[in-house]
């Protein structure tokens, strides 16, 4: 970003000085990037940005679950699992040991990659010891559709993970030794089968035919998995940087989200040293992404949705409809306690605001401050769904800037109004604003001042 400061009123420059400070910064640093609220705020479209400065991009958990989306001009394109900085050509992409892989999935995205003039091969790594999703994880999930409905996406991604820490997993490397998984994959549709029958479901699997279509992902497999933990490692020895790509977002965490709504991953920053192999010490920066407002898709508890005409205008106007299952998502105010819950978990460094754009025409935008829960202000996020669900959000009203901001690449030519917005979010959740985006495109993205560095 090229930015012409001689003629711009003397504090925004200072303003642009800092912006670019913190721009040359990153690339720098071995960075994590986490959602901060309940996912989609727009992690795809930031890690696109980024992978440019990078040497190698890395996905630490979830699966195809997630649905991250970059837009190149007019292409539009959606990855669940290969990192968001395969569009940028000659870097490394990484799908780490923390997450759960479909094959079929997987398949599909790179032919769809090909298609479009993308080729992944000899720069996209599969780790050896991430797990397997099986055709019995989604018969699993439908035939466990008893006690809380948590809406998840029906992609097998919750019993993939519970097989992973029940310690009978089906693994890449598994997969890739033809004899171990023979009978690992008998054992686990047999069993599932079983479980499937007492649950009272229709459903059956045949064994052979699931090993067979297995035996054909085994080849798609083979030339792409490694130990990624050692490749990630030798990168950082030789003073590569990498970027590490979160999935789902903090309040989904399966520790620190709104449990049980929440999906079956570390989703927070300290997942990416887990899912990775990479030490703690390692991860030198975390950059939390948030919406200029909130968003959940999925049952659970959402203290400042927005119920009515006004969340449904923000619905439309944020094109608010999931990337992957279509459905529509649940809206609501910009959340400072959440916020600032989601900072002390993930030790966030510098925070991005997505869709400004999308608050343009508001003339006053509510900003939830505090919950209430018995006529007291709570002071920790409770750890009780039931509870955040009963809690009474406390707002601040702040004034609307009712003014175009959609693809403005210059922090000089926001409104005041939405430039006090951003600095109201930035002192009040504590957390620097380093980026902001004002539109779906790569370029519609301003560097901002920062009060922490310069
Ligand atoms: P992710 O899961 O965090 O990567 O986010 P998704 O891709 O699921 O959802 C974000 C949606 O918002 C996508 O459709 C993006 O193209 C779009 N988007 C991202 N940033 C902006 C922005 O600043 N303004 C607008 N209007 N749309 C954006
Ligand atoms: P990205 O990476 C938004 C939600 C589901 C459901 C819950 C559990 O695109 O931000 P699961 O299928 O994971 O067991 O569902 O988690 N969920 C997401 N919501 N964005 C995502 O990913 C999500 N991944 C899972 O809607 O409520
Ligand atoms: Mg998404």
């Amino acid at each position: 970003m090229k930015i012409q400061t001689e003629t711009l009123p003397n504090l925004v420059r200072v303003a642009v000085h800092r912006g670019n400070l913190i721009e040359s910064f990153v690339g720098m640093k071995n960075l994590v990037v986490v959602g901060v609220q309940w996912g989609d705020e727009g992690k795809g479209k930031i890690v696109d940005l980024l992978a440019e400065r990078y040497d190698v991009v890395a996905r630490y958990g979830g699966g195809h679950n997630a649905g991250h989306t970059v837009r190149i001009g007019s292409d539009k394109f959606i990855l669940q699992l290969i990192p968001c900085g395969v569009f940028r050509p000659g870097k490394k992409a990484v799908i780490g040991n923390g997450v759960v892989i479909d094959p079929a999935a997987l398949k599909r995205e790179i032919a769809m990659l090909a298609d479009r003039g993308i080729d992944v091969h000899g720069r996209l790594f599969v780790s050896f010891r991430a797990h397997l999703i099986f055709p019995h994880h989604r018969m699993m999930e439908k035939a466990a559709n008893t006690g809380v409905r948590i809406g998840t996406t029906s992609r097998g991604i919750g019993p993939a993970y519970e097989d992973k820490m029940g310690r009978r997993g089906i693994r890449v490397a598994d997969l890739l030794d033809r004899e171990t998984f023979r009978e690992q994959v008998r054992l686990a549709v047999r069993e599932k089968n079983l479980l499937a029958k007492a649950l009272e479901s229709t459903e059956q699997l045949d064994e052979s035919q699931v090993e067979g279509e297995y035996a054909e992902f085994a080849e798609l497999l083979r030339p792409l998995a490694v130990d990624t933990a050692a490749l990630l490692n030798h990168e950082l020895a030789a003073g590569k940087s990498l970027l590490m790509e979160g999935a789902q977002a903090t309040m989904l965490d399966i520790d620190h989200g709104t449990y049980p709504f929440v999906t079956s991953s570390s989703t927070v920053s300290g997942g990416a040293s887990t899912g990775l192999g990479v030490p703690p010490t390692a991860i030198q920066a975390v950059m939390g992404v948030s919406k200029a407002y909130c968003t959940r898709v999925g049952a659970g508890p959402f203290p400042s949705e927005i119920h009515g005409p006004e969340g449904e205008e923000i619905r439309r106007r944020g094109n608010e409809f999931g990337s992957v299952t279509g459905r529509p998502r649940r809206c609501g105010w910009f959340d400072l306690p959440l916020m600032r819950y989601a900072r002390m978990i993930n030790g966030i460094t510098q925070l991005v605001i997505t869709k400004l754009d999308v608050l343009d025409h508001l003339a006053e935008i509510p900003v939830c401050t505090g919950y209430k829960y018995q006529g007291e202000i709570l002071q920790e996020m409770p750890a009780l769904a039931s509870v955040l669900e009963k809690v009474e959000p406390v707002y601040e009203t702040r004034p609307g800037w009712q003014s175009p901001t959609e693809g403005l690449t210059s922090y000089g030519d926001l409104p005041q109004r939405a430039r006090d917005y951003l600095k109201y979010l930035e002192d009040e959740s504590g957390t620097a604003i380093c980026l902001v985006s004002t539109g779906p495109e790569r370029e519609q993205t301003l560097w901002a001042p920062s009060a922490s560095i310069g």
